[in-house]
C-alpha cells in the first residue's frame, strides 16, 4: 500500500482524544473517503499524514518511508488542500495556481496549460485574473483546489473541498478527482457529506470520536444490511411525526425527514402505508429504495445529519 496508517493516536492538551487508534491504508490510483461528522478527527488525521501534527503514538508510512521521522518526504509526496483556505487574497487566481505548479517543479509552459485547463473545466474562467480578495468563498475554495492539484503528488489530500461549492461545479470537481486517480495518484477525500462519499469514492472509512467505525467499498458497507430496503418520508411542514407500525425498523428522524429500515417481506405494506400518509396530507413525499450509504452512516454514527444536501440528478 502507498499510504499505511497504523494505530495512530492523537490527544490534544492531554484531554481531547482526536484520533483513537486509527489504522487505514490507501493504494495508488484509488479515491479513499474519510467520512465523519464535525469533530470526528478527520483534519487531525490528515494533518499527521503531511507532518503538520505529530501523533502521540502509531506509525504513518508513505511508500515505506516513515513520515513522522521524515516530514519533508511527506510534503514532497503529498499535494494538500487544507480545510482552512490558503491566503490567496492578493494574487489573481491564475498566478496563485501557477505559482504552486512552479514551486512543485513543473515547467512554465506546462503549468500554464494545466492551470488554464483546470480553470476552464471547473467553470471559473471569469475569475481567472481576479485577486482572491475580490472573489467569493466558493471560488476561493475552487482556486485552492486547483492549487492543490495543478502538480499532483503521489498522494492528493483534499480536506472538505466541496464546502460552499454549487452543485454543477461540485460535479466538475468530482470529475477532476476521478481523473487524478486515473492518472495514478491516491486521493484522500475528506468530507462530511455522505452523498458525496457515495458518488465519488472507491473505498471509505466512516469515523467518529476519533475511531474508525467501519471501512470498505460503499457496496461492502451496505452489504451488512442484507437485502433490506429503506423508506424515507418527508413530512408536511409543521406536521408531527405520525405513529409508525412495527415493521418500520430503526427509524431516525431529523427535521421533516424520517428514515426507516424495511425488511423485504414488508415492502408492499410500507408502500401502502406511505401512500396513505400522503393521501391523508401528513407526508409531502416519500421514497422506497435500496439501502444507501447514508443508512449505514446513520447506524454507525447514531444520528442523521441535519444539513445534508442531496445534489439532484446525480449518478456516479
Ligand atoms: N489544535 C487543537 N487543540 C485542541 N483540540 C483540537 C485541536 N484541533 C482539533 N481539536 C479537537 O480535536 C477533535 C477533532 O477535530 P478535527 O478538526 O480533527 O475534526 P474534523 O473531523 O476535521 O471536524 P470538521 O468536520 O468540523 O472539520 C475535536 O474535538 C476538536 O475540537
Ligand atoms: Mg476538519
Amino acid at each position: 500500500m502507498l499510504l499505511e496508517i497504523k494505530d495512530v493516536c492523537k490527544v490534544y492538551k492531554g484531554k481531547v482524544k482526536a484520533n483513537d487508534n486509527i489504522s487505514l491504508s490507501m493504494a495508488k490510483g484509488e479515491v479513499f473517503g474519510l467520512l465523519g461528522p464535525n469533530g470526528a478527527g478527520k483534519t487531525t488525521l490528515v494533518n499527521q499524514v503531511i507532518g503538520i501534527t505529530v501523533p502521540n503514538s502509531g506509525t504513518i508510512t508513505i511508500d515505506g518511508v516513515d513520515v513522522i521521522a521524515n516530514p519533508a518526504f511527506a510534503r514532497q509526496a503529498c499535494s494538500f488542500q487544507p480545510q482552512n483556505q490558503l491566503p490567496v487574497y492578493l494574487l489573481p487566481a491564475i498566478n496563485a495556481i501557477e505559482l504552486v505548479g512552479q514551486i512543485r517543479g513543473m515547467r512554465k509552459a506546462d503549468v500554464r496549460r494545466r492551470a488554464n485547463e483546470l480553470i476552464d473545466r471547473l467553470g471559473i474562467g471569469q475569475w481567472r485574473n481576479v485577486i482572491g480578495q475580490n472573489s467569493t468563498g466558493g471560488i476561493r475554495r475552487l482556486v485552492c483546489f486547483c492549487m492543490a492539484v495543478v502538480a499532483p503528488g503521489d498522494i492528493v489530500i483534499l480536506d472538505e473541498p466541496t464546502n460552499d461549492i454549487d452543485p454543477l461545479r461540485r460535479r466538475q470537481l468530482w470529475q477532476e478527482v476521478r481523473s487524478l486517480a486515473e492518472a495514478g495518484s491516491a486521493v484522500l477525500l475528506v468530507t462530511h457529506n455522505v452523498h458525496e462519499a457515495e458518488r465519488v469514492v472507491d473505498r471509505l472509512a466512516i469515523i467518529d470520536e476519533g475511531r474508525v467505525l467501519g471501512s470498505g467499498t460503499p457496496a461492502e458497507l451496505k452489504a451488512s444490511e442484507g437485502d433490506s430496503m429503506r423508506l424515507e418520508l418527508i413530512l408536511e411542514p409543521g406536521m408531527e411525526p405520525p405513529p409508525l407500525p412495527d415493521f418500520l425498523l430503526e427509524t431516525v428522524a431529523s427535521n421533516r425527514r424520517m428514515i426507516s429500515k424495511v425488511e423485504k417481506e414488508n415492502v408492499v405494506s410500507a408502500l401502502e402505508l406511505a401512500s396513505k400518509l400522503k393521501d391523508d396530507g401528513k407526508v409531502e413525499e416519500f421514497s422506497l429504495g435500496p439501502i444507501t450509504l447514508e443508512d449505514i452512516y446513520i447506524r454507525m454514527v447514531g444520528r442523521l445529519e441535519e444539513d445534508e444536501e442531496t445534489p439532484e440528478g446525480e449518478t456516479k
